[in-house]
């Protein structure tokens, strides 16, 4: 701590300087809630192993509806468990989608719940679901005491290699996505690859999206792999899969724990490629597009935006586009040419969003290569267009033919 006061003034400052250490498992497994695998209890217990361990757990509805017998296999499991882990109420089921992260009335029932179920700080919120189910919850529950411990088991491809491993936790308020959030790591995520085999195919699709992006802008031999394996992955073949989604949250994990800004204080979002229309389509579309569908048609259109600024050739913009078509990616909606009364694209109203919610400068990445991106400040609304024509007439010439 620096000190600074002279003897005369009334003015003093007090510098206070902390940092805090976080620490948390990323485990990948299988069949999480069979009896006989005891990897979650042990997750629970790893800070107080003679402790018995309060946790609420709280369901995906849609997750629940796919997998019927889910809420029994919960039960059974904490009943082989109870020396070790009390299962404090029935587990709740939440509506899964982004329905979650628009009720605020939801955030209100779980707080409601957690104080019900006389949660305290070291007791656990066992999130089981989507990544839109794991930002609500995980919201609410970063904010009971200021922050119960949370246990998250995403049951989607984006929940597995993007949502559900990292620090954020939010919902969408007042017209904009994330309005309302928090930064909280987790206690312990576990990334179970059987929840996967009841998604539908939309949402298997989807979730690619996070993976195609974070290989772009970070990884060239990962995209490589994408590319040579598209077949596999567009089959949801369980092996190419299964490694798809870990060497995503691989990469995810890496820029939060050694990129320098885990809870984004800066200007930049780095990985936030394809995002800033990504987040208007949502809206535009009132959430028809999935986060993942409309990611794949954001990274398409600043894929063709790095093209025109000359920092990728043709034939990658031609790759990077037919990887996500090949994957099963749409790459265009007509709301991409919406105007408002006076002629402007509604879209380029999401450049000013993205900046505002990050606070600080205009900060884009656009692809400088495979594999890597540059930040750029400035956009420019004609060269958007052109963009957008230019998917118009790529998304007309595939359907024609
Ligand atoms: N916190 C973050 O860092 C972060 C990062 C990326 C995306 N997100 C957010 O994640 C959300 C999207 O998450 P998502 O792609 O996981 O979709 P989702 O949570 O919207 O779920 C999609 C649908 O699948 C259902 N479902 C979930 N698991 C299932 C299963 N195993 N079987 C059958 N149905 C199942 C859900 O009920 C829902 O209807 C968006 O809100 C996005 O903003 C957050
Ligand atoms: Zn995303």
């Amino acid at each position: 701590m620096s000190h600074s006061q002279s003897p005369s003034s009334s003015e003093a400052t007090e510098l206070v300087r902390f940092s805090v250490p976080f620490e948390y498992p990323v485990h990948f497994t299988a069949g999480v809630f069979a009896p006989e695998n005891t990897l979650l209890r042990e997750v629970l217990t790893r800070l107080e192993p003679e402790r018995r361990h309060r946790i609420h757990v709280v369901i995906d509805a849609g997750l629940a509806a796919a997998r019927p017998t889910l809420s029994r296999e919960v039960a059974e499991y904490f009943r082989v468990h109870q020396a070790a882990l009390e299962l404090v109420a029935t587990p709740l089921l939440i509506p899964g989608g982004e329905s979650a992260k628009n009720d605020p009335a939801l955030i209100q029932s779980l707080l409601q719940a957690f104080a019900d179920t006389r949660l305290d700080r070291h007791a656990f919120c066992l999130i089981v679901g989507g990544g839109a189910v794991l930002d609500a919850v995980g919201f609410a529950a970063a904010t009971a005491h200021r922050g119960i411990r949370v246990v998250r088991v995403p049951t989607t491809v984006l929940g597995q290699n993007d949502a559900g491993i990292g620090v954020k936790n939010g919902v969408n308020a007042f017209g904009a996505k994330n309005f309302i959030g928090c930064f909280a790591p987790p206690f312990a995520v576990l990334n179970d690859h059987e929840w996967l085999q009841t998604l539908p195919r939309r949402d298997r699709i989807a979730g690619m999206a996070e993976a195609v992006k974070v290989a772009l802008i970070r990884d060239r031999d990962f995209f490589e792999w994408l590319w040579a394996n598209r077949a596999a992955l567009a089959a949801f073949e369980s092996e190419a899969t299964r490694y798809m989604i870990r060497r995503a949250a691989a990469l995810h994990l890496r820029q939060i724990s050694s990129g320098g800004d885990p809870f984004e204080s800066g200007s930049a979002r780095p990985l936030d490629f394809g995002h800033w229309s990504a987040h208007k389509l949502e809206r535009l579309t009132e959430h028809a597009l999935r986060h993942g569908e409309a990611v794949a048609i954001g990274m398409a259109l600043d894929t063709r935006y790095s093209f025109e600024q000359g920092l990728i050739g043709e034939a990658d913009l031609e790759r990077v586009t037919s990887l996500l078509t090949e994957l099963g990616f749409e790459l265009f909606h007509s709301v991409l040419g919406a105007q408002d009364a006076e002629g402007q694209l509604l879209l380029l109203r999401g450049l000013d969003e993205f900046r505002e919610h990050l606070g600080g400068d205009l900060s884009i990445p656009l692809l400088d290569g495979i594999g890597r991106s540059v930040d750029v400040s400035e956009f420019s609304a004609a060269t958007v267009e052109r963009c957008i024509s230019w998917l118009g007439s790529r998304y007309a010439e595939s359907n024609s033919g």
